[in-house]
């Protein structure tokens, strides 16, 4: 029987399109976003003052036209990801920094970049403090915090706390006031990020945090991020968050600051998943299916180089089938469904520790197709080559038309780099 939840585990067309003729345009695995879900997501931040997107969810160029043109920055955490947000139409510099570098440490070629095109930097990491201070004394920088605590969906994305590379540790802010003085490098703005896909109870946390550090540094803040982390659903028990909510505890400690400080808070927010997660939806088609032992098993052409959250945090995505031809069948098997790569961990039903597990799922048969929901965030962006795979296409749906934002690689792709 087909289970009526939000997540519904039969399927016949994505954001109006349908899914069969999706796959048959663009073959599989094709993933396919749902430009009207991002735009939503953004209108849930309009309250805050900037919406910075944390382009590492999902930087095809598209999805980041479409950010742009809706009034998000981006955050960028490489020098990659600075030229991809060029490619995308964005400038440089803005004000507000329509580009912000963030990371834990300049690599050559990055310190390279931004030197040269003056980009914003987040500094996650006091070394960094000196080297940009060498390079571009007199600039403004953002300090990245890590206030100490942190939470993630799993331990792997918790970015706070002393187990966590990420940030300048609390107690360290006087420490890096003295090397930015050196260089006469002003912190303009101040930013915590405690971990991915977090709940509002550990976020909350964070408003404190930030309101003892701007204290700490003082009247040059002019800027505070709450950093991304927002959950979003992936079960049908999970829920929105509560943003309204959310907001107001930001907002309350922004006007705080400003009392104190007697000036204005611009109050950022940095999410990646929020935005992009929903969109998202991996096509995939069913090739074999077979009994092993009291197991029965769907296996499909995308794996783990297409979508790695299973394989690496035991991650749960909602599944459905789209039936090739004809209405969708009634019946439920329980089933385990995994990839075609030659490695046992390929499996998209996995609990963190690589666990199989068994999911509901309609009677299928080969051919039909199986759909990986809520795969618009750290999907596509975190695939790979394994196994000589190439990456699969990607599509963006908007008015009801699919369009290519990214051909299928083709297999010589994959090894024209190489060299005998
Ligand atoms: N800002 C900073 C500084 C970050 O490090 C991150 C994520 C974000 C923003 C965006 O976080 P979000 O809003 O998306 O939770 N691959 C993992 C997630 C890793 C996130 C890394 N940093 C996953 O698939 O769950």
């Amino acid at each position: 029987m087909t289970i009526q939840t939000k997540f519904a585990i039969t399927r016949s067309e994505i954001a109006g399109v349908p899914v069969a003729e999706l796959a048959e345009q663009y073959g599989t695995p094709t993933f396919v976003y749902d430009a009207e879900i991002i735009r939503q997501r953004i209108e849930q931040l309009r309250s805050f003052d900037v919406i910075r997107y944390a382009q590492k969810a999902n930087s095809n160029l598209s999805v980041l036209k479409l950010m742009r043109e809706q009034g998000v920055v981006v955050d960028a955490v490489s020098a990659g990801e600075i030229l991809r947000a060029e490619a995308a139409g964005y400038q440089a510099t803005g004000e507000p920094h329509s580009i912000v570098y963030t990371a834990d440490i300049f690599d050559r070629v990055s310190l390279d970049m931004v030197c040269e095109k003056h980009i914003h930097c987040n500094v996650g990491s006091p070394d960094m403090i000196d080297q940009i201070g060498q390079r571009m004394p007199g600039s403004e920088i953002t300090l990245r915090i890590n206030p100490g605590f942190g939470h993630g969906h799993s331990q792997k994305t918790n970015t706070g706390g002393p187990q966590s590379k990420h940030g300048i540790w609390h107690d360290q802010l006087e420490d890096c006031l003295q090397r930015a003085d050196h260089f006469g490098v002003q912190v303009t703005g101040l930013h915590m990020h405690i971990g991915s896909g977090t709940d509002f109870e550990h976020l909350s946390q964070v408003c404190d945090a930030m309101k003892a550090a701007v204290q700490t540094v003082g009247r040059t803040v002019k800027v505070i991020s709450a950093g991304g982390g927002l959950p979003t659903p992936y079960k049908a028990q999970d829920s929105h968050l509560d943003i309204p909510r959310y907001f107001e505890l930001w907002d309350a400690t922004r006007r705080e600051l400003q009392e104190e400080f007697g000036h204005a808070f611009q109050l950022e927010i940095e999410p990646g998943r929020f935005l992009t997660a929903e969109s998202g939806y991996l096509i995939s088609e069913i090739r074999a299916i077979k009994q092993m032992g009291e197991n029965l098993f769907y296996l499909v052409d995308a794996g783990f180089n297409n979508l790695a959250r299973p394989i690496m945090y035991g991650a749960y995505h909602p599944m459905s089938i789209c039936h090739r031809e004809g209405a969708a069948s009634e019946r439920t098997q329980n089933v385990i469904v995994g990839g075609p790569l030659c490695e046992s961990g390929d499996i998209f039903t996995q609990q963190e520790g690589g666990f199989v597990e068994a999911r509901e799922l309609p009677v299928a048969g080969i051919g039909d197709y199986l759909i990986i929901e809520c795969a618009g965030a750290y999907g596509f962006v975190m695939a790979s080559n394994y196994n000589s795979k190439p990456f699969a296409a990607e599509v963006l749906v908007d008015s009801g038309q699919s369009k290519l934002v990214r051909r299928r690689q083709e297999l010589a792709d994959i090894f024209a780099d190489e060299q005998v």
